[in-house]
């Protein structure tokens, strides 16, 4: 039920704000404590570059190559990844010390990749299939406003 609220909150964030990408972003990250780092890179030629985001810490990584690091391989598949332990798994391009595990939501618009939600959490395993269907569902409701 919880997610059920915040999509609806969501919702009403989309209908009503200006700055969508930005607000949506503030909002994920402010209202679930174990998202610690909330971004959306967005699709330009083989390149992610990285649009609103919010955390305690700037990344280094502003653009990513299509097919590098979790984000890209994301972007190049065009499937969510879910990393719970992000020291296992070698495609990760590190960003911030305390990050312990990821996720990646691909956002698409009539099937073709145009950009992802990038969530990183201090928490070991913390994206479960329920933040998976979720976020797949806030990345369809942006589609329209990338
Ligand atoms: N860890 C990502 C890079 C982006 S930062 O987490 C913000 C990756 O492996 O692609």
């Amino acid at each position: 039920m919880y997610y059920k609220k915040t999509e609806e909150q969501i919702k009403k964030i989309i209908d009503r704000s200006s700055c969508i990408l930005q607000d949506v972003v503030d909002f994920l990250y402010n209202t679930i404590n174990r998202y610690s780092w909330v971004g959306i890179y967005i699709v330009q030629g083989n390149e992610l570059v990285l649009g609103p985001w919010k955390g305690p810490n700037a990344t280094e990584h502003t653009r990513i190559t299509i097919g590098k690091g979790v984000c890209g391989s994301a972007a190049k598949t065009g499937k969510t990844e879910v990393v719970d332990d992000i020291h296992s798994d070698n495609r990760y391009l590190a960003c911030f010390v305390s990050t312990k595990s990821e996720i990646v939501v691909p956002i698409k618009k009539e099937g073709k990749i145009i950009g992802e939600i990038d969530i990183d959490s201090d928490k070991i395993g913390a994206f479960t299939i329920k933040d998976k269907i979720f976020l797949e569902k806030i990345a369809d409701m942006l589609s329209e406003h990338i």
